[in-house]
């Protein structure tokens, strides 16, 4: 129990350290996880107690980087949870059709394959021309990755399972050049999609969107961060637009909740209220 209650201490301390130096307040991810991790870094950095870390967190910025990294889980894949793709084809594609032209917000993007799903979807949609997708991250790393596109070729059998499952239109391999080990995604999607790094525990809205997709992130905040981002992206909605979350992720117990309605619950599609 003491040794519990030292280790919850020396995490206090380590958070705050990393709040007042870098203003990334990770006191309000969800505890299990970002404890587990905390510890992971501990013992890989060779070193015995929690608080050892915070002089290197503190005077040296490629330790912090390592940080942030081992904090964001960026488990993903394309065409994830098909049948949620296959209703934004319907109702969701139906209605961004209705405006001259399109913005998009991945938030939380991981290493970009969501992001791409989306833009092939546009595609078979006939909406891509007219749509601008921001996908944004807070981890460099992913970023990185996100925008080369570049993916290993031991995943194409899953993706392309998934986009037959998603609705998918024509054949997944007109999308990517097999090149070695690896499948490069198709230069012309990447035009309609800006990368950028956003961090939902302190930047601020950054354009009016007709669709944001946050899927699987809220799950590592607690209430309080959920309600920050929830309201931002509120702010961020043009009204009767959407709004789509996890499979493990909700409005209810919202501080946005009466402002939304539900469009489709099993794939957590919200919609925004109009303003009466
Ligand atoms: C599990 S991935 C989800 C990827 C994708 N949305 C999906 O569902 O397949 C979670 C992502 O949230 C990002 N994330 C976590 N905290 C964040 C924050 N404060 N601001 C922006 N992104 C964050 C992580 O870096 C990670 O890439």
């Amino acid at each position: 129990m003491i040794q519990q209650d030292t280790l919850k201490f020396e995490i206090e301390q380590l958070l705050e350290a990393i709040d007042f130096r870098y203003g990334y307040d990770f006191r309000h991810y969800a505890r299990a996880s970002l404890e587990r991790r905390i510890k992971h870094r501990v013992g890989l950095s060779g070193l015995k107690h929690v608080t050892e870390m915070i002089p290197k967190i503190l005077h040296d910025p490629n330790y912090f980087d390592l940080f942030l990294k081992d904090m964001s889980i960026t488990v993903t894949e394309m065409f994830r949870d098909p049948y949620v793709f296959k209703k934004i084809r319907g109702d969701v594609c139906t209605h961004l059709s209705t405006y001259p032209r399109i913005n998009i917000w991945h938030a939380g993007c991981a290493t970009g394959e969501e992001v791409y799903s989306m833009a092939i979807l546009l595609k078979e949609e006939g909406l891509l021309e007219k749509t601008r997708i921001y996908a944004t991250d807070y981890n460099d790393y992913s970023l990185a990755i996100a925008k080369k596109g570049i993916y290993g070729a031991e995943h194409m059998k899953l993706f392309t399972k998934n986009y037959i499952a998603s609705g998918g239109k024509t054949s997944f391999s007109d999308y990517y050049v097999s090149k070695y080990n690896s499948a490069k995604i198709d230069e012309s999607l990447k035009q309609h999609i800006t990368f950028a790094n956003h961090n939902l525990m302190k930047d601020q809205v950054f354009a009016e969107m007709h669709l944001i997709v946050c899927r699987n992130v809220l799950i590592y905040f607690d209430k309080e961060l959920q309600n920050r981002v929830l309201d931002l992206f509120k702010q961020s909605l043009i009204h009767r637009c959407y709004l789509i979350l996890g499979d493990k992720e909700t409005l209810d117990f919202s501080c946005v909740n009466d402002e939304f309605e539900l469009s489709s619950k099993k794939e957590r599609i919200y919609r925004k209220k109009n303003v009466l």
